[in-house]
Parts: structure tokens; sequence; C-alpha cells
């Protein structure tokens, strides 16, 4: 899993169409190609992606202060329940751990159960709700709400 600091546009509109594709079942809304870029690329912003040259999955997540955020997390469908996602969740951790970051929120659907039992595993407690985060045309299975996910890193 690499950490790529300035993903070029050829890069970003893969993981766009790859999070597209592993969100199709309404996950959450899925980023744009620009929305990656400028996130990657801003202060505190951090992109890992397993293999940058072809990728089937990524992270995305930002710190600010002793808060890191995990805002994406896309696995290609036809490589789940391989790793790829812990792995990617555990890089972005170690990138946003050495940014300064002492604890990891993330939202995540309610009804999410792949993605709640991952982050679970990976030592996720929650901590709160979002009630309608999630628009509704995102077609989340059992709610709009968001669960609101904790992980103290250190
Ligand atoms: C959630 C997601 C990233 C998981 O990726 P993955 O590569 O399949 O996950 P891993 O293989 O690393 O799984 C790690 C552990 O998480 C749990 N897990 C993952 N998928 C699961 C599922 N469908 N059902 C139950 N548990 C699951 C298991 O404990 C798994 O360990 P195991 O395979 O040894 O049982 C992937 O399903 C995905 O891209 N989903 C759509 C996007 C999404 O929901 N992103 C998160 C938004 S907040």
């Amino acid at each position: 899993v690499n950490v790529v600091a300035r993903p070029d546009a050829a890069l970003c509109a893969t993981l766009a169409a790859l999070q597209a594709e592993a969100y199709a079942g309404g996950a959450a809304p899925a980023y744009q190609a620009a929305s990656i870029a400028a996130l990657a690329a801003a202060a505190g912003g951090v992109l890992v992606v397993d293999d940058p040259a072809r990728p089937d999955a990524f992270a995305l997540g930002r710190v600010a202060a002793d808060e890191g955020e995990v805002l994406a997390l896309a696995v290609r469908p036809a490589v789940r329940r391989r790793g790829a996602g812990a792995g990617a969740l555990a890089a972005l951790e170690a990138a946003l751990s050495a940014g300064g970051a002492g604890t990891v929120f993330l939202e995540v659907a309610e009804g999410n159960d792949a993605a709640r039992a991952l982050y679970a595993r990976a030592g996720y407690a929650v901590a709160g709700r979002r009630r309608g985060y999630y628009p509704s045309k995102a077609a989340v299975s059992r709610a709009d709400d968001a669960l609101v996910m904790v992980k103290r890193l250190c």
C-alpha cells in the first residue's frame, strides 16, 4: 500500500470510478475525481492506494491537529474479503498517526454491515449518530443515518 501525496488526474479518475463501483450498493455518495485530487493534496490530506498502477483499493483521510478522519474506503467488489480493505485502513491510520492524529473518526451508514464489521474488527467503537447524514439518493439499505465511530491510535 502506497501513500500518494499528489495523485495525477488519471489516477484520480481511476479512483473515482473504483469508488463509484465499490459504493454502488449505496454505501455512501462517491467523490468526483477532482474532489479526490483536492482532498489528497490539501494540508493534512492522506491518500493510500494498494497499487497506483492498477488500483483495487484505496483509502482517503485527513488530519487536523490531533484528530484524523476517514473520508473514504473502497475496495473493488471482485477482490473483497482478501484483506485489501483492512490493509488500506491500517496504512491510512499509520499515515494519519504520522501526521499527528491520536484519534481517528469516521461516519458509516448504519445499514453498511460489511464496513461496520471491518471497522469494529479494526478497533473502532460507535461514539454517536448523525441523523439523516446521507442523502436519500444514496439508497442506503436500512437507514440514512450515519454512525460515528472512533478509534484511539495511541
Ligand atoms: C467495506 C469494504 C471496504 C471491505 O473491504 P474488504 O477488502 O472486503 O475487507 P477485508 O477483506 O479487509 O475484511 C476485513 C474484515 O472486515 C470484516 N468484513 C469485511 N467485509 C465483510 C462482510 N461483507 N460481511 C461481514 N464482515 C465483513 C470481516 O471481519 C473481515 O475479516 P475476514 O474476511 O477475515 O472475516 C468493502 O466491502 C467496500 O468497498 N464496500 C463498499 C464501500 C464502503 O462501504 N466503504 C466504507 C464506507 S464508510
